[in-house]
């Protein structure tokens, strides 16, 4: 049985296979510009966040329909279930969808077909998370926003991705004002290919609560300080970190010494599709090559959950958290 976690850090759209990619472009007639799965796999090779968002947003041609998001989710949330996720918090990119015509209806819609049943059908409870794309205009993450307000009953917080470097966090000041305003969670991709200094704007600037990889923080041991002090959460993704080169191996991954300097870290896939593994190979990958010990994967999966946004269900937490202390491993 693998270790109980939650994941906080998984872009649903990063969770497309090459096989259901086909699948799905047959279904909705698209072509895609790839001669097999193999094919995709060779395209897995990236320079940085660029190169790797550049296939990323190609092949979202395949989802269409209602139909197409919840069965993309499903696949995630059957693999996640299976690598002991009782918990996710979903991002999606409405905008990357919106641009091609399909409305957020469709995909708020059609992620919910899956996400309302997890629970029943795979025993994982969710949320999810409506990023804005930070290489677009702030005028148009406020006009997603005002897309979203129909939809609030079912979108937890708001998030940013895409392109980080010359896109600081400043430029989304007024809408992440007007998402807290709406009583949205916050949180923000920072600190994956940018300078610490976008860390600290997403946290002065947009009042964020999680930061995503965060991972530049190290360069600036007052910052390191400030998201100790504030027990900030930090939503890691080493294998990610890995394939775009934010790291050199994974040998050289500072997780290590983020645990020992006490931030509240936590590990998750980003877009295990393309990255090479699911949250708990990530796990295992962490345990392999840089030697955490048994309580340090502890400490991991109980951080998953004390930064999860569950305030509404303490309760809930509390059976997550009594899971973590009773597992043996194996
Ligand atoms: N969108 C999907 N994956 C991303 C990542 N790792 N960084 C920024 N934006 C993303
Ligand atoms: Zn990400």
């Amino acid at each position: 049985m693998p270790l109980p976690k939650a994941e906080l850090h998984l872009h649903i759209e990063g969770t497309l296979e090459p096989e259901l990619a086909f699948a799905l472009a047959e279904r909705n007639g698209v072509e895609l510009p790839y001669a097999d799965t193999d094919e995709i796999r060779e395209a897995y090779r990236f320079e940085d966040l660029q190169s790797f968002l550049n296939l990323y947003y190609e092949l979202m041609a395949v989802l269409r329909t209602e139909r197409d998001f919840e069965d993309l989710s499903n696949a995630y949330l059957a693999r996640a279930a299976a690598q002991g996720v009782r918990h996710a918090e979903i991002f999606f990119d409405p905008q990357a969808h919106i641009a091609r015509g399909v409305g957020m209806g469709t995909v708020v819609e059609g992620l919910w077909r899956a996400l309302g049943s997890s629970e029943e059908n795979h025993g994982v409870s969710t949320q999810l998370i409506m990023c804005f794309l930070r290489d677009e205009s702030a005028e148009s993450a406020m006009e997603t926003l005002r897309a979203a307000e129909p939809y609030l009953d079912r979108i937890v917080g708001v998030g940013l991705d895409s392109a980080e470097a010359g896109h600081p966090p400043v430029k989304f000041r007024e809408v992440y004002e007007a998402a807290a305003a709406l009583g949205l969670r916050r949180v923000a991709h920072a600190g994956e290919e940018g300078p610490p200094e976008y860390i600290r704007q997403a946290l002065d600037l947009l009042g964020v609560e999680r930061v995503d990889h965060g991972l530049s923080c190290m360069e600036d041991p007052a910052l390191v300080d400030r998201l100790v002090r504030d027990r900030i959460p930090l939503t890691l993704c080493p294998l990610s970190n890995v394939r775009l080169r934010a790291v050199d191996t994974l040998a050289d991954h500072p997780l290590p010494a983020m645990l020992d300097a006490g931030l509240l870290c936590t590990v998750n896939s980003d877009d295990p599709a393309y990255f090479g593994g699911y949250v708990g190979d990530n796990f295992d990958a962490v345990r392999d090559t840089l030697g955490l010990t048994e309580d340090r994967l502890r400490e991991l999966a109980r951080n998953s959950f004390l930064a999860s946004f569950l305030e509404h269900d303490e309760e809930r937490r509390r059976r997550y958290l009594a899971e973590v202390e009773a597992y043996a491993f194996p």
